[in-house]
């Protein structure tokens, strides 16, 4: 996909982002989840999307299990409760498509389903994939978003799933 055409959209997707976007995995199982962190960039001369999975999630199975994500971006003040309820309840307990009265719209190219509703949406494919080393990261970093309290005793570090974008649009 082109670079120009994805970095277009960039500056809804980071504005949108720190206020939630639903990532949502390939496979049979649709279980839309929030993710507030991500990156957007080139590499390997492709747009990339990079999102961070923590492995306590049951995200975590479902992205292990396919090779593909999208990520869906609502828009200002829109889909505010279903990106409260998707960032709160697991996807192992909760149906969250009937819970939140969420719905699927087709990929366009080869992606995961997106979230209906949504202004912007990024189709990935599964380029690169990594376990953060908490070893290499700050050590204040560390210790605020991976020390005591997490739901894993290594301190549910993420993987880093790299996606090379595919397709991204408006709806
Ligand atoms: C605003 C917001 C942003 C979040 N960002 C992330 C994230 O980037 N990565 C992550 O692993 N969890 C993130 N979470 C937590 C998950 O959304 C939450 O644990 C969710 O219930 C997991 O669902 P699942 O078990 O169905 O995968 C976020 C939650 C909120 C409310």
């Amino acid at each position: 996909m082109d670079v120009k055409a994805f970095s277009a959209l960039l500056p809804q997707a980071t504005e949108q982002l720190p206020r939630g976007a639903f990532l949502t995995a390939g496979g049979e199982i649709w279980n839309p989840m929030t993710i507030g962190w991500a990156q957007f960039g080139v590499i390997w001369s492709r747009p990339v999307v990079t999102v961070l999975v923590r492995k306590s999630r049951y995200t975590y199975s479902l992205m292990e299990q396919t090779e593909v994500f999208t990520v869906s971006f609502p828009r200002e003040k829109e889909l505010t409760k279903q990106l409260a309820f998707c960032g709160a309840r697991s996807g192992r307990d909760f149906n969250k498509e009937k819970e939140a009265g969420l719905s699927r719209l087709a990929p366009r190219a080869g992606g995961a389903a997106a979230v209906a509703g949504c202004g912007v949406v990024l189709e990935c494919r599964i380029v690169q994939k990594q376990l953060l080393d908490l070893d290499t990261l700050d050590s204040d970093f560390r210790a605020k978003y991976y020390g005591g309290n997490q739901a894993l005793p290594d301190g549910d570090p993420h993987v880093l799933y790299v996606g090379e974008v595919l397709a991204a649009y408006e709806l």
